[in-house]
């Protein structure tokens, strides 16, 4: 085994987006690139010399390759331990837990989240802190400034690490722990949850069926469903973990998890489905014909957190992201707590988290979570509704519906249109941003707009500013219009497109919410001239 020291030169474009790095496949492979990023991290750790870090990833196309990389780059950059899953697995939110577990100084990801992968798919890193939770930007800002001056990186030459034997394997000075994926997230969720409860509930003829993808939930759902819960084989739906996810989009929404819905949506369909992502952090909550949008599950989990073993003692606060529907501020003020607003991405939660300033955290685009661990947690989710099913006894739909009765509906729906020429996007936004001021008080449609801004946040732990998060537009009434371009796509720009409308009556709660939101959809194109200016006739995705 031998050091080298190998000179390099900087790759433009190596800045992390809403959630670290990513790229296509073709651009991880070249020479060197990979590297440069791993190095980079390297060299913006102080203290790090002798210490632990978590690595794993989602199981994708490049994964071993990668993982095989960074212990090679660990071990010639002094850290002490790696704690990596068997067979180079671990689910995002496992990441956090083991960090948290360990005291580790940090882990890293290989993930691209719900991107598609195979070697024409998308490939990723993610970087995260010793809470457990995303690095936050003045890190992130820190790697992307060092990428750019980048001369040398350090890799020792050795041969691969078994990934697939458990136990301690050495490389030069670096001990490497292959560890069981499942086992300390498990444990976790155990003390969490109410796991004698939800199983009495699955053995009283509850059919359930959890869609992992062919991603890295199989392993972790096919130990908790089938496993401890008693769920029969076949509950778990495509659970084996596959480097181009069988050719499927590992994003569970109502587009790309089609099977899993339709087959609830069937008369004789399970009581309850469920799907998470690539990488195991979001998830997708479906009763019997029903479809539980993840802003409204955030307000569920949160109206009925006493039921729950790990937050029966209550919440301290609720956050959630900028386009996350108001329903969880309704619960809120209800249970007499705050409500922070974040902009878009799971680090906005840390510092709120860390300061025990809140308790339960959600986005709109299918991420929940606590501060159990620091990154949203897609089976989390899926047991926290698990246990509210069993203790309340009552179809998905129901509980949904009485909450609606109880609280309102905030009727939503997100727009995106996908892979828009980035001078078209951005020029959209640009004038859209222009045009804000002379809005506040004008009537479009039936709505007056009460403000119209570019969203920035100011973190109330640190006093940190993050600013142009987002155009928001909101009316008299409480419904809102907002614009934002995506941060994690790695083709064109996306356009995200969020429309909400909070309905008091219960004789309309039943409304289909394209049908409901016709008017906000029709201002939203006036506005931003979408289908002028992108030619676009309608949304590439409906969520
Ligand atoms: C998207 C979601 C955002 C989430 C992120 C990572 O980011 O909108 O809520 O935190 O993925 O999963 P975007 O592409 O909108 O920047
Ligand atoms: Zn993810």
């Amino acid at each position: 085994m031998s050091l080298h020291i190998v000179p390099t030169t900087p790759f433009p474009g190596q800045r992390p987006g809403t959630s670290g790095l990513r790229k296509p496949v073709s651009v991880f492979q070249q020479p060197h690139y990979l590297e440069n990023f791993i190095q980079s991290i390297f060299d913006v750790l102080e203290g790090s010399a002798g210490q632990t870090l978590v690595v794993g990833g989602d199981g994708r196309y490049y994964n071993r390759e990668a993982i095989q990389i960074l212990l090679k780059m660990a071990a010639a950059n002094g850290i002490g331990r790696v704690l990596v899953g068997q067979g180079g697995i671990l689910s995002t939110p496992a990441v956090s837990c083991l960090i948290r577990k360990y005291g580790a100084y940090g882990g890293l990801i290989f993930s691209a989240s719900h991107n598609p992968g195979g070697p024409q798919g998308d490939f990723g890193i993610k970087y995260n802190i010793g809470n457990g939770g995303p690095a936050p930007e003045k890190v992130t800002e820190a790697i992307y400034a060092r990428t750019q001056q980048i001369r040398e990186y350090r890799i020792l030459e050795a041969p691969d690490v078994d990934l697939d034997r458990l136990g301690e394997q050495r490389l030069g000075s670096l001990t490497v722990s292959v560890i069981d994926p499942v086992a300390d997230y498990l444990s976790l969720m155990q003390r969490l949850f109410d796991f004698e409860a939800i199983r009495d509930y699955l053995a009283s003829g509850i059919r359930i069926a959890f869609d992992a993808m062919h991603a890295v939930t199989g392993p972790y759902a096919r130990a908790i469903f089938q496993g401890s819960l008693g769920a029969p084989e076949g509950s778990v739906l495509n659970g084996q973990p596959l480097p181009d996810f069988g050719g499927g989009h590992p994003d569970p929404n109502l587009v790309h998890a089609r099977s899993l819905v339709e087959l609830l949506f069937r008369e004789d369909g399970p009581d309850f489905g469920a799907a998470s992502d690539g990488d195991g952090d979001r998830n997708l909550i479906l009763g019997r014909q029903f479809y539980v949008t993840p802003s409204d599950s955030l307000a569920v989990l949160a109206a009925n957190a006493q039921l729950v073993p790990g937050y029966r003692q209550g919440l301290s606060g609720i956050a959630r992201s900028m386009p996350t529907s108001q329903a969880a501020d309704r619960v809120a003020a209800k249970l007499g707590i705050p409500c922070y607003e974040t902009p878009t991405g799971w680090k906005f939660f840390g510092n709120l988290l860390d300061a025990g300033k809140v308790t339960l955290c959600g986005e709109e685009s299918f991420g929940t979570g606590s501060h159990h661990i620091r990154e949203k947690d897609g089976l989390w989710a899926i047991l926290f509704w698990l246990n509210i099913l069993a203790a309340r006894r009552q179809p998905v739909r129901q509980i949904v519906e009485e909450h609606w009765r109880t609280y309102g509906r905030n009727v939503y729906s997100r727009h995106d249109y996908e892979g828009l020429p980035v001078e078209v996007a951005e020029a959209l936004m640009a004038d859209l941003r222009r045009s804000l001021p002379g809005w506040v008080g004008q009537r479009l449609g039936s709505h007056t707009v009460a403000y119209a801004d570019d969203f920035s946040y100011t973190d109330p732990v640190d006093g940190s500013t993050t600013s142009h998060q987002g155009i928001r537009i909101g009316f008299e009434e409480g419904s809102r219009i907002i614009y934002r371009l995506s941060g994690t796509g790695t083709y064109g720009a996306t356009l995200r497109v969020y429309l909400e409308r909070l309905e008091l009556d219960p004789a309309r709660h039943g409304l289909d919410p394209q049908v409901a939101l016709a008017e906000q959809i029709q201002l939203a194109d006036h506005l931003a001239q979408i289908r002028a200016r992108t030619g676009r006739q309608q949304p590439d995705v409906i969520t």
